[in-house]
């Protein structure tokens, strides 16, 4: 069993495979926070927590004499604001008086196999049937509002999902000012924080911070997730490496506006509050109403940040994506954004596709322009019918065309937004967020539709759905080029407004779901100027998200690495393009290019015109290539095998499964005079043997000297620990950002 309780005791220990989670019902009916961590056994873990009676920390009123227990000392498990527990809380919670506060005690648990579901919320999913849930009930008596605590175990996996449910069972409303979704109390230790900050064609950049005693903030106030502060954080023991070290991962699944906020108190305990940002948030909970607080997912391993991020690969592409694209290889495509942007007709997007059908392509997407009257950016959102002056006929006959050179076909929408010039907007301007009384702020010219109001969902579930059943559509590229201001909706009452912009996550997320669930066949992709909402919310939806609108190898080499750390390389949205980049002018070496999308979903962004003879001859084996490596590459587990915080000169991945590995390394920074390049591989078996079956090393001119080195490496074989622990020393590799790919093959007992 992954849960027990202890009914004398009142504890209730959480087991995975590696770590324990424990809570307890104090005498008083509170829930206490006792443990997360490595695996332990039993023990008397609230003597671990002393009546510290500290100046200005307030007693419980049964205390007030003895100083026996204060709520700001003890580590608690869900934190109620004005309740004399000073630090960070979950929950801010007004009655009908404006008095603010709550005191939930214990009244009951249930303990179940399978997984607990959220209403109208994205949720981890237990397909496989490993999961066991526990459902502790709390009840703050003069308010009548019940909180329900939800944890979901997945012993093998080492994660446990929680969720917070908010039921008002009294006769007046309640206002909730803050709702997050969980505290997470540790009260010994030192810890640093891991976040991924950036910004639009920059995201998920890995900063690593000691906790100092400022409370630290990673927030979005954007409607979104963003670009600029990821739903995902970690902490770790000041020592941690790749290799060792105690990590917490902490991963809403939420995709709008989010707030974490880490504090280290008084006494040195670190506590997190994760959740729904509670800016401009406020929340009407009449009688009878429920509000469920998002999904975390959290994980703890003592086997380091590499560790650590392997465990939220697996459990995001098995537990989290949905549906048969979570494990399926995903069609290598072209998408015709950077090839033509919004100047297209049905010829050139025929002519890209057959070229691109030539050289191996599966799949042609096209993008933004299709629609409405849309030849810039400026117009035509919301209105998603053809736009006949580039495609003659509709959609019909270009899909036709394009099935007909063995292609599939896949379509840009972007449904969320609105145009001020579309005719959308002319028949419903109410359907915008916008202030009364004020003009906008507008973002790409572009407004967000007020997707809390049932009518905005169901139009864009009908315009959808009629795409869909009408069209031989494979895929769909799902975008969002803006973020929220302006957050006020026409269909509430005034003191309801604060609910506008998670009522708008709701309909997106009820949107995502019908269309999800009546379409299983189409391949959805998030997107959202790149990878402005790449969270495990979306990932419930999109086994696939555009990464970055940078689609420069370099620059993609950090953004890349920083995703890697929460991420799947399954769900990476990853391209390549043309030289010059259009984003940042640089040539990069076309290998080099496809190494690095080859760490992620892999395709082409491109004019195939604009190939020379021998460039097409490179794709046409990038692609053969990333098939050959797809099972290592998808199915493996990531090895990140440099730091660039540590080090600029290469960059270098490893993907491992039970009989194959494949090493990617991209020369950063070539030296003069240079120092070998020399890399220690990981996660082989230390007892096995492995044959270096190819070295693929792509320089814009290869010396004789890297000819014969080449050659010489082909078919050697090496024991596993040579390769971990003494590590290989590759040909020199100099100029503009060269790559090798080295790929090896473990042999089977007898050396076969
Ligand atoms: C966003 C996306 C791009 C492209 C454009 C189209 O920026 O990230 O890939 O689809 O929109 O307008």
């Amino acid at each position: 069993m992954g849960i027990q309780f202890d009914a004398i005791t009142r504890i209730f220990t959480l087991q995975t495979r590696h770590t324990t989670y424990r809570m307890q019902v104090d005498e008083r009916g509170r829930l206490l926070h006792l443990y997360y961590g490595r695996r332990i056994g039993t023990g008397d873990l609230a003597a671990m927590y002393p009546a510290a009676n500290h100046g200005f920390s307030p007693d419980y009123y049964p205390c007030r004499r003895d100083h026996a227990a204060s709520p700001d000392v003890l580590p608690q498990e869900y934190t109620v604001g004005n309740m004399g527990d000073f630090r960070l809380c979950c929950l801010w919670v007004r009655d009908e008086q404006g008095a603010a506060g709550a005191d939930f005690l214990y009244r009951d648990h249930r303990i179940a196999p399978g997984k607990y579901a959220l209403d109208g919320l994205p949720a981890a999913h237990d397909e496989d049937a490993e999961a066991e849930t526990l459902c502790i009930f709390l009840r703050d008596e003069p308010t009548g509002l019940e909180l329900e605590l939800l944890y979901a175990v997945f012993a093998d996996q080492d994660i446990i999902t929680r969720a917070a449910r908010l039921r008002n069972t009294g006769t007046g409303a309640l206002w909730l000012d803050k709702t997050a979704s969980v505290c997470l109390d540790l009260p010994f230790g030192s810890w640093e924080l891991i976040h991924f900050h950036g910004r639009h064609a920059m995201e998920r950049q890995m900063q690593r911070l000691p906790l100092g005693d400022a409370v630290t903030t990673v927030a979005s106030t954007r409607g979104a997730s963003s670009h600029h502060h990821n739903p995902f954080v970690i902490l770790c023991e000041p020592d941690a490496t790749e290799d060792a070290g105690l990590c917490y991962g902490v991963m809403p699944v939420y995709s709008g506006s989010h707030r974490t906020d880490v504090e280290v108190d008084q006494n040195g305990l670190t506590r997190l509050v994760t959740g729904i940002q509670d800016q401009g948030f406020c929340w009407k909970l009449r009688s009878g109403d429920t509000f469920t607080a998002p999904e975390v997912i959290l994980c703890c391993t003592a086997g380091g940040l590499g560790e650590l991020s392997r465990r939220y690969h697996r459990f995001l592409r098995g537990n989290v994506c949905r549906g048969k694209f979570r494990f399926a290889r995903r069609p290598v495509l072209i998408n015709n954004w950077e090839a033509t942007y919004f100047d297209f007709d049905a010829d050139a997007i025929v002519s890209i596709a057959q070229k691109a059908a030539d050289l191996g392509v599966e799949m042609l997407v096209l993008d933004d322009g299709w629609f409405g009257k849309r030849d810039d950016d400026n117009s035509g959102l919301g209105d998603w019918y053809v736009n006949q002056r580039k495609l003659p006929g509709g959609l019909d006959p270009l899909i036709g065309r394009i099935k007909d050179l063995g292609l599939r076909f896949g379509l840009w929408v972007e449904p969320e937004m609105i145009s001020e010039d579309s005719d959308l907007y002319r028949a419903h301007p109410d359907w915008a967020l916008t202030l009364p009384g004020r003009d906008p702020a507008m973002g790409r010219n572009q407004l967000v539709l007020d997707l809390g109001r049932p009518e905005v969902a169901d139009y864009l579930l009908g315009r959808l759905t009629d795409l869909l059943e009408r069209h031989d559509i494979d895929y769909i590229k799902w975008d969002m080029n803006r973020n929220m201001s302006d957050v006020y909706s026409r269909a509430l009452p005034p003191d309801r407004q604060g609910e506008t912009a998670h009522r708008y996550m709701l309909g997106v997320y009820r949107l995502l779901e019908t269309l999800t669930t009546r379409f299983p066949d189409v391949l959805f992709e998030g997107c959202a100027g790149g990878g402005g909402r790449f969270d495990a919310g979306m990932l419930c939806y999109f086994p696939q998200i555009w990464c970055s609108d940078d689609t420069d190898a370099v620059e993609r080499l950090d953004i890349q690495y920083g995703t890697s750390f929460g991420y799947p390389v399954s769900a990476m949205g990853a391209h390549v393009s043309a030289c010059p980049n259009h984003q940042t002018g640089r040539t990069t070496p076309l290998w080099t290019r496809a190494v690095v999308a080859m760490a992620g979903t892999f395709g082409y962004e491109l004019d195939p015109h604009r190939l020379s003879a021998e460039e097409c001859g490179e794709v046409r084996r990038q692609i053969e290539t990333f098939k050959k490596y797809y099972d290592v590459i998808h199915n493996g587990a990531y090895y990140r095998l440099s730091d660039p915080a540590r080090q600029r000169r290469w960059a270098g991945w490893q993907f491992v499964t039970e009989t194959e590995s494949l090493v990617s390394l991209v020369l950063t920074r070539p030296e003069a005079n240079a120092r070998p390049l020399h890399l220690c591989l990981r996660g082989l078996d230390e007892n096995a043997l492995y044959r270096v079956q190819a070295l693929e090393v792509h320089v814009c001119q290869a010396t004789p000297e890297l000819a014969g080195s080449r050659a010489s490496w082909t078919g050697a074989v090496y024991s596993g620990s040579t390769l971990l622990y003494a590590g290989l020393t590759l040909p020199p590799l100099a100029g503009d950002w060269p790559c090798a790919q080295l790929h090896l093959i473990r042999l089977l007992p007898g050396g076969h």
